[in-house]
């Protein structure tokens, strides 16, 4: 994997974990970010994990990013707090090979602040989604969601780190998914193996 991030990675953190049990088929080479100062570079350099900083301002910042991930050898981009939306050019060169994950059930909330949305909106389940990465914004098509609820009492911190426990789980999964070959995205629609689907269990949310 090569992970794109912004921020303090802490998403970056649960792929790096992942990939250092022996039983996980992938395992974190690159991380490449577009702030000097990001958490997340540090937390890749502590795991002794090649990290690189691209200025945004820079000409040809997404050819120098996609040449730095191809010359690395990555087979999938992981977007993990990346605060970007990438070009076309980029998207098209690694399609089918960029994921991202989101703090809502998408295709509810998009973009910014998705916690704050859903509160404002009175739901009563949120939560996480992994998806393949298209052209729009978080808008590809979805590959796993895991879904969380919202508590009486919460505010966007609250909600925020209830639901970032389960994107600590589903990223390292869905990318266990995907090199296992149980899921890929053939033009646009997501396909999974049956084995992927165990038993289904829904709940309700507030529970009475
Ligand atoms: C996460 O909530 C992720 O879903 C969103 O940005 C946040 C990044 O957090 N895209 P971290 O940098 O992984 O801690």
């Amino acid at each position: 994997m090569g992970v794109l991030a912004s921020g303090r990675g802490s998403n970056l953190q649960a792929l790096i974990d992942a990939g250092r049990n022996a039983n996980f088929p992938a395992e974190v080479v690159l991380v490449l970010s577009d702030k000097k100062n990001a958490y997340a570079l540090e937390r890749a350099s502590l795991a002794g994990i090649r990290t690189g900083h691209l200025a945004p301002k820079e000409e040809g910042f997404y050819r120098k990013m996609g040449d730095e991930i191809e010359n690395y050898g990555v087979d999938l981009v992981c977007c993990a707090g990346f605060m970007r939306i990438l070009p076309p050019e980029f998207v098209n060169r690694f399609s089918g090979r960029i994921i991202n994950i989101h703090p809502s059930l998408l295709p509810s909330f998009p973009g910014l602040h998705a916690q704050k949305k859903a509160l404002d909106a009175g739901v009563r389940v949120t939560g996480c989604t992994v998806h393949f990465v298209d052209e729009g914004v978080d808008t590809g098509p979805i590959i796993l969601q895991a879904a969380v609820p919202v508590l009486p009492d919460d505010d966007e911190k609250t909600l925020s780190e209830r639901i970032l426990t389960y994107e600590h789980r589903i990223y390292p999964l869905a990318v266990r998914l995907i090199a296992e070959g149980s899921v890929r995205c053939i033009d646009g629609v997501v396909q999974y193996t049956e084995s992927a689907f165990p038993e289904s269990k829904g709940f309700i949310s507030p529970v009475s």
